[in-house]
């Protein structure tokens, strides 16, 4: 019996089996609208065999795209585009999620294949960052962002709502909030970037603020019967990493406390000069710890792209999800392939009829 080819339950959603695909840009939308690629990039994705497959990272509002090809949902016609996609990952058989996102200090940059740095000065394609505090990540984001009054705040955390309402509208059954990777949630958390001195600053709780109330705010509109999630950086292999970890995993305890039913876990991003420990499935131990701790449910990816590595991850529950990226993007059939290396009986169940009827005994080249 596999443990990643068994079901996952979580509110009145049952994934077929315990394989994710992790939101991950495409960098393809125009004006924050899909394209015909987001709708055959997204149902192959799903016709595969995953069970959830979460869209990418969607800014809540124009200034909160990574880059001007990033998807939104701040308008209605992003909404519609959305609702197509969520229809096509439905009908191949997955669970649709989408991770609704504000980009930060790090927005306003080049495409990864064009740079993955900040668009220069006077480029009109450009815009002005917002962050808790005017302190630039640096590297090949030397940007310095606006520093955020609470204007700006209360503006961004009903941007958040606002997205939550359309990708629940739009048919999404999963939603997960951008609060990882160096982006403007991560940045309020981390003390690298954010050095204010009023409430949503300072101290453990001031860092923690926007966090917790815009979960509580997208509490408030998201359906009680679906999963709501975040995916946050728990590490930022700065050197302070068990002080790091420990509020990591108090904030995860305060948002289950507010409503959260899973944790993806990642890591921080928040500085360029970080230590990360590359290899296969380096964050496991880290996801066990906090599943463990915060006694949430927890989801990871980075370098699981090895069926029997997946398997060992949920079977040993250091994770309740595996997230497998850009392993995905290789391989759509990526859960076909791993149940047939897996032995997992009648591994075509994953796949829908027309494909499942020829590939029973067809064996997918190793
Ligand atoms: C092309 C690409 C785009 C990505 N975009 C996002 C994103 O939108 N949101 C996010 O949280 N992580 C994003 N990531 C990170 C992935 O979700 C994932 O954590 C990472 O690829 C590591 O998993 P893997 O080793 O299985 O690829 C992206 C990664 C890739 C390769």
């Amino acid at each position: 019996m596999s443990a990643l080819f068994s079901p996952f339950q979580l509110k009145d959603v049952t994934l077929r089996n315990r394989i994710a695909v992790p939101p991950m840009c495409q960098y393809s939308a125009i004006d924050g609208v899909t394209t015909d690629w987001h709708l055959h990039h997204y149902a192959g994705l799903a016709r595969g065999g995953a069970g959830l497959v979460i869209v990418e990272a969607t800014a809540v509002s124009p200034e909160g795209r990574i880059s001007p090809g990033c998807t939104g949902l701040w308008s209605d016609q992003q909404a519609e585009g959305m609702a197509r996609i969520a229809q096509a990952i439905k009908a191949g058989g997955a669970v649709p999620g989408i991770q609704i996102a504000h980009a930060g200090r790090k927005a306003s940059a080049n495409r990864p294949w064009e740079g993955d740095d900040h668009i220069a000065a006077g480029d009109a394609r450009g815009w002005q960052t917002i962050a808790p505090s005017a302190v630039a990540f640096g590297a090949h984001l030397p940007k310095v962002p606006q520093a955020m009054s609470l204007d700006d705040i209360a503006r961004v955390k009903a941007d958040f709502v606002a997205a939550a309402r359309r990708a629940r509208d739009a048919g999404f059954e999963w939603l997960e909030l951008h609060f990882a990777h160096g982006y403007l949630a991560q940045s309020f958390f981390s003390a690298h970037s954010n050095r204010r001195d009023d409430a949503y600053g300072g101290d453990f709780a001031g860092r923690s603020r926007f966090l917790l109330e815009t979960l509580a705010a997208v509490r408030e509109v998201w359906p009680a019967n679906l999963p709501l999630t975040a995916r946050f950086g728990v590490i930022e292999y700065d050197g302070r990493d068990e002080q790091t970890l420990a509020e990591s995993i108090e904030l995860a305890k305060a948002m289950r406390r507010g409503g959260l039913d899973l944790l993806s876990v990642s890591v921080g991003f928040t500085i360029a000069e970080s230590n990360i420990p590359w290899g296969p499935a380096f964050l496991a131990p880290i996801a066990e710890r906090v599943r463990r701790e915060a006694e949430l449910p927890v989801a990871s990816s980075w370098g699981i792209d090895a069926p029997a590595i997946a398997e060992r991850v949920v079977a040993e529950e250091q994770m309740d999800l595996v997230m497998i990226g850009r392993a995905h993007l290789a391989n759509p059939h990526w859960p076909l392939q791993a149940a047939q290396q897996l032995g997992v009986e009648r591994p075509t169940w994953v796949l829908p009829a027309p494909y499942a009827h020829w590939l029973e005994r067809y064996q997918v080249a190793q």
